[in-house]
């Protein structure tokens, strides 16, 4: 899809990933209605770019937050594209999350995105061509020990966006999926960014990322996973999952390691 003169809703506007894409889009002559929680993060962005960005605070875990974002683009007169990038990881074993946590990791990353998708499809049905990209991670295809339930929510995120695409697959709006690997954003917290260095898990800079979103749009691309040796990892984990078993169950004193130092930094 041509982005110069496009309406696009970007959700996690104000995170690191979203930022850089907020930025690219206005670049490439897009309208942006940019959604996220923290209000000055958002103005910042919207003084940058005061004729190409329109901001929403709402907060995506609640009904009333999804109500309110599919009410500013109704009020807008629809959109063109939507990325949903909001998201929330919490690094640990599951014995060692709350219940709290879990529940705001599903409620965010795949709850959210289904109902907001589900109100909003109707103006995308609208248009003649509409973009829905979901943006996923490599523990969408991979499950990783660590982040049980943050990849639950990105298996089912992937899933979808999967039937998703096969539901509207004769209409005029297309579903894309785009899985980043990790990336320096303050999602990740600092054992996370140590254990990925002891690991020797590559990590990628936002603006990066956000230039394969803007290109997966540009290409109306359906499944994107960033990242080698993650890409290959993925597939291997579909075709041989006991080979990819024994490779993690090698890291696991590695990532346990880690999780206990996050979870005795969280207490104190
Ligand atoms: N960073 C990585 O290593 C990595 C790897 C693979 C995939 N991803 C995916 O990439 C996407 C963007 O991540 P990021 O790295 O940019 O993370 P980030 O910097 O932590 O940003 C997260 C974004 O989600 C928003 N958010 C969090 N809770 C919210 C809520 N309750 N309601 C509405 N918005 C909420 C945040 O808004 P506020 O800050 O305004 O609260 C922020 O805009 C996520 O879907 C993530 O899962 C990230």
């Amino acid at each position: 899809m041509e982005l110069n003169g496009t309406r696009v809703l970007v959700t996690g506007a104000s995170g690191g990933i979203g930022q850089a894409l907020v930025e690219q889009l206005c670049a490439a002559g897009a309208q942006v209605l940019a959604v996220g929680r923290d209000a000055d993060r958002l103005a910042d962005a919207q003084e940058r770019f005061p004729q190409a960005l329109r901001r929403v605070v709402a907060d995506l875990a609640t009904i009333a937050g999804v109500d309110a974002v599919a009410a500013a683009a109704r009020e807008l007169g629809g959109v063109d594209c939507v990325v949903q990038a909001a998201g929330l990881n919490r690094f640990g074993l599951v014995e060692q999350q709350d219940d709290d946590a879990i529940a705001t990791q599903v409620a965010l990353n795949l709850v959210a995105p289904m109902l907001l998708t589900r109100r909003l499809l109707p103006l995308l049905r609208e248009r003649p061509r509409a973009l829905l990209l979901f943006v996923g991670s490599t523990f969408g295809a991979i499950g990783y020990p660590g982040f049980a339930p943050y990849s639950a929510t990105k298996f089912g995120l992937r899933g979808f966006a999967e039937a998703l695409r096969r539901e509207l697959a004769d209409g005029p709006v297309r579903v894309l999926y785009l899985a980043p690997r990790a990336t320096r954003t303050a999602m990740n917290a600092s054992a996370v960014v140590a254990m990925n260095r002891a690991l020797g898990v590559a990590m990628d800079p936002p603006q990066q990322v956000a230039a394969a979103i803007v290109q997966a749009l540009r290409d109306e691309s359906p499944e994107r996973h960033l990242g080698w040796p993650e890409k290959f990892f993925a597939r291997l984990n579909r075709l041989l999952p006991r080979v990819v078993d024994r490779a993690l169950r090698g890291q696991l004193a590695t990532i346990r390691r880690f999780a206990h130092s996050e979870s005795e930094e969280i207490r104190s």
